[in-house]
């Protein structure tokens, strides 16, 4: 089987960590999202994959240069300008070797999930569809692409980001893979940007297409918010989200060698702690991910948050919600609290902020 990664976009939503990182090559458990979405790839018998790559295209080669251990055949689409999921989606399809009727799975890169691959194979070919999307069902949303589908499971229709209530027809939204007939990704217009989700997918059913959603209620998260990441990396290590790489590993928390833990600091929650980092005395990180070489001075608190590379934290700062970025100073004594960014290299002094934005 043969499968497409979208890997391409800016990850505006992360920033400031994705200035020097793409979204999806930040470690979520100590390995990039890529690595895990390539591992269940290959668990589910893809042996070929494409990455779809535009911004800072060069981080995917570097990385799976030094670290296929998926025995996987990686290929690089590169756009010199971004395509849309669409246009990269068509682009990506230049190196696949499967013929017109094949199916190729197709994931965006971002997402966490404990999806039935196979199984979602299956029913695109059960129902001689031309795409088969995966659906899962949400409280709320608003934030997403909704799929209302009939009882057969075809789409009736595809409904971007409602704004209004009576927009809200389903709570069923596109969870980002799919898997399209070969032949139906030829006929994605070349060389120019396309959105899957706003133009592709509408076409499909104005021209009577065979466009069947299939909803798997396992695990999902779309690891776009610094809030959903640090999530994200707290339900893998802690086990709630699969992955491959993972297995024997899970626990409360995930912590690397070379650190340097005092003994009565608290790590909990899923927190995971990179390599060389240095927590203090009666520190206590919960639900945090905390970057190679970063300091977590004496008496710091860290909620939810994610602590860049070399990043440091000072003694009694408090941070909830928060995202520091790699070589970012945090004096002592400060107070950062839901939403607050703090950009690469920035210094803030002893008791300078007591500082709260939007998330
Ligand atoms: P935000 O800027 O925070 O919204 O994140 P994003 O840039 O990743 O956009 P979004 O989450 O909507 O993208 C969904 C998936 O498609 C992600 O895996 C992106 O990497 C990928 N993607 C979005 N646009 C492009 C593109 O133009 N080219 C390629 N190759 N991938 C893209």
């Amino acid at each position: 089987m043969q499968a497409i990664l979208l890997v391409g976009g800016q990850g505006t939503r992360l920033r400031p960590l994705t200035i020097s990182t793409p979204k999806p090559m930040l470690p979520v458990a100590g390995y990039p999202c890529t690595s895990h979405q390539i591992a269940r790839a290959a668990d589910a018998g893809v042996t070929r994959i494409v990455l779809g790559t535009s911004y800072r295209a060069e981080v995917f080669e570097d990385y799976f240069s030094q670290h296929n251990e998926f025995d996987m055949d990686i290929h690089y689409a590169v756009e010199d300008e971004p395509l849309g999921t669409g246009g990269a989606i068509r682009n990506a399809a230049q190196f696949l070797t499967c013929g017109p009727d094949d199916p190729v799975i197709i994931f965006n890169g971002d997402i966490l999930t404990g999806l039935d691959i196979t199984g979602l194979v299956e029913r695109w070919r059960e129902s001689n569809a031309d795409v088969a999307l995966y659906l899962t069902r949400v409280d709320d949303p608003r934030a997403y692409g909704l799929v209302p589908t009939d009882e057969t499971g075809r789409v009736l229709a595809f409904k971007e980001k409602p704004t209004t209530p009576e927009e809200i027809v389903t709570d069923q939204i596109n969870a980002g893979c799919y898997v399209f007939k070969r032949s139906v990704i030829d006929r994605i217009p070349a060389d120019r940007v396309v959105s899957v989700e706003r133009e592709t997918f509408p076409e499909l059913l104005e021209t009577d297409a065979r466009v069947i959603g299939v909803v798997d209620d396992g695990y999902w998260l779309d690891l776009g918010t610094p809030l959903a990441f640090s999530k994200g990396s707290a339900d893998l290590v802690r086990g709630i989200a699969p992955s491959p790489l993972l297995e024997g590993s899970i626990g409360d928390s995930l912590v690397k060698s070379g650190t340097s833990v005092h003994p009565s600091a608290s790590i909990t929650a899923g927190s995971y702690i990179g390599n060389g980092v240095s927590v203090g005395e009666n520190a206590i990180i919960e639900g945090s991910v905390i970057y190679d070489n970063a300091t977590i001075a004496a008496g710091a608190q860290v909620i939810r948050s994610i602590v860049g590379d070399s990043a440091s934290i000072g003694t009694h700062a408090r941070i909830t919600e928060t995202v520091v970025a790699e070589g970012a100073s945090l004096g002592a004594h400060n107070e950062l609290n839901p939403g607050a960014r703090v950009f690469p290299n920035a210094v803030i002094n002893d008791s300078a902020i007591r500082f709260s934005s939007d998330r």
